[in-house]
């Protein structure tokens, strides 16, 4: 990996030749069988154009993290649905939590937006919500703000401690566990009027586990709300290559491309857990108005709603 850059065959005026060879074996499938299929291809060509901006140096960092991570062993000291590499990450920023220049300055960007997504397919006062992933609490104490009584479960302690903590400042009730979704689930089947599990399925080793987790904590008729991020050429450039490593808008490595998830993936895994989906959008960053918006393709990250039967 990493190989062909600079190595005399392939020189820097072609780097981009060595970058799409360079990416890895899934990444390299994925583009071939999948990405070559995108409808207007040119929507991510300036984005190459800002990358070729960058060294080729630069790229074969990128290629070489990106591949010390596909290459970590996923699930060799898991046992249930969590990976101690990802829980990590989160660990190591929990102090930063309630930053809104920190590492989770777009979580804060971007809760307006989500909360007002949940609420217009699902009014929060009163109900009960299981929050999967919930870090330091930055969309349970917004749901909880709105009326809801809200339960947030995460596997890292110390964000749980951070969300205690900071709930308890701001005068906010929310109840937080450090619990998994599977334990939550078997121990309240059918107990809560909503989930959401918003930008963690890309962090753990089953996704589709996860699923069928929330599908059984749900009440019939209750919603869940999934938002993650695509998994093709354009999503790499933009939500790795572009947020992490020329954007710097959140941490290098917090992404590995062979987690991330196809919309029809879940989908699939939705249906399968008696989840209909109801309604996909698109998270999209303008980066010269610096602003997010809702709407349009879901080609890179994305949010879906959907009904337990
Ligand atoms: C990107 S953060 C998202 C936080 C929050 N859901 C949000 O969108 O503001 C992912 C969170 O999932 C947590 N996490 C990772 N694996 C987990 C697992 N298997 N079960 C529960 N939480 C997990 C991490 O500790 C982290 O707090």
């Amino acid at each position: 990996m990493g190989g062909q850059f600079g190595n005399g065959k392939v020189g820097f005026k072609h780097w981009w030749v060595s970058f799409l060879l360079d990416i890895n074996y899934v990444a390299v499938c994925d583009i071939f069988k999948k990405t070559l299929h995108i409808p207007r291809p040119s929507s991510w060509i300036p984005l190459i154009f800002v990358v070729r901006k960058k060294s080729t140096e630069n790229m074969r960092k990128i290629c070489e993290e990106q591949s010390l991570l596909l290459g970590k062993p996923q699930m060799s000291q898991t046992t249930h649905n969590f990976d101690p590499t990802e829980l990590a990450k989160f660990e190591s920023h929990a102090d930063e939590w309630w930053n809104p220049n920190g590492p989770f300055q777009t979580l804060h960007e971007i809760n307006p937006l989500r909360l007002n997504y949940i609420e217009k397919y699902f009014p929060l006062k009163e109900q009960s919500v299981l929050d999967i992933g919930c870090g330091g609490g930055i969309l349970a104490e917004g749901m909880a703000q709105r009326g809801a009584h809200v339960i947030g479960i995460d596997l890292a302690e110390s964000s749980i401690e951070k969300a205690r903590r900071h709930a308890a400042k701001a005068n906010v009730t929310v109840e937080y566990f450090c619990k998994d979704a599977e334990s939550m689930a078997n121990e309240n089947p059918g107990a809560f009027d909503a989930i959401t599990c918003l930008e963690l399925l890309e962090h753990v080793p089953y996704p589709q586990e996860l699923v069928n987790a929330c599908s059984k904590a749900l009440a019939p008729g209750g919603s869940a709300f999934f938002s993650t991020i695509n998994r093709n050429l354009k999503s790499f450039l933009f939500a790795i290559v572009g947020a992490e490593y020329i954007l710097k808008m959140i941490p290098k490595g917090t992404h590995e491309y062979v987690k991330l998830i196809k919309p029809a993936e879940l989908i699939g895994w939705c249906r399968a857990d008696g989840l209909e989906v109801q309604h996909l959008t698109g998270l999209h960053f303008n980066p010269l108005t610096q602003r997010y918006r809702l709407g349009g393709k879901v080609n890179v990250n994305y949010f879906c709603w959907c009904i337990k039967k």
